[in-house]
């Protein structure tokens, strides 16, 4: 989204530079048009890493709500958060799976998975959030 603005600063700045060649105060006119456009794009890197740390923050935040009251007892035959041996077996069947289950629920030897842990107001991407939130610490 950034590489638009620094490129016409770029631009901006070539032409400066390239109309008043021989003029010391453009050129430096130039430089100080360039600097903010780095320091913008030393600043998009860090923002990049933020968007993943949010999901794990996300899956944190719909286990918290929602998920907890059954995966954080075992309440019904649910597999235990941060029990590996309850969710190895679970994950063996392939994250997809365990979307399809998470999402529109299903009914196994243990006993029955809501669609979405019985909150409907949940979206499709909070839940697969909170599916990966209980397997990343079942490890
Ligand atoms: C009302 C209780 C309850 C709530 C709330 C609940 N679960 Fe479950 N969940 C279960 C039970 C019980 C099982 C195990 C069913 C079985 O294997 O017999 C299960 C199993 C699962 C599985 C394993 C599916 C599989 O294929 O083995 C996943 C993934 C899962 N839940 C995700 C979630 C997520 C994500 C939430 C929160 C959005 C949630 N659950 C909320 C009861 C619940």
């Amino acid at each position: 989204m950034l590489i638009r603005p620094i490129t016409i600063a770029a631009l901006v700045g070539f032409t400066l530079l390239t109309a008043c060649s021989k003029n010391e105060e453009a050129a430096s006119a130039a430089s100080a048009t360039a600097a903010p456009a780095t320091v913008a794009a030393a600043a998009a890197a860090p923002q990049a890493t933020q968007a993943s740390a949010g999901d794990v923050e996300k899956g944190e935040k719909v286990y918290k709500s929602t998920c907890a009251m059954c995966h954080g007892t075992g309440a019904g035959g649910a597999p235990m958060f941060k029990s590996k041996d309850d969710w190895a077996p679970r994950i063996a069947q392939g994250k997809d799976t365990l979307y399809d289950h998470a999402l529109h629920g299903f009914s196994g030897s243990k006993g029955t998975m809501p669609a979405k842990g019985g909150n409907a107001s949940l979206g499709d991407e909070d839940v697969k959030a909170g599916v990966d939130y209980m397997t990343s610490k079942a490890t």
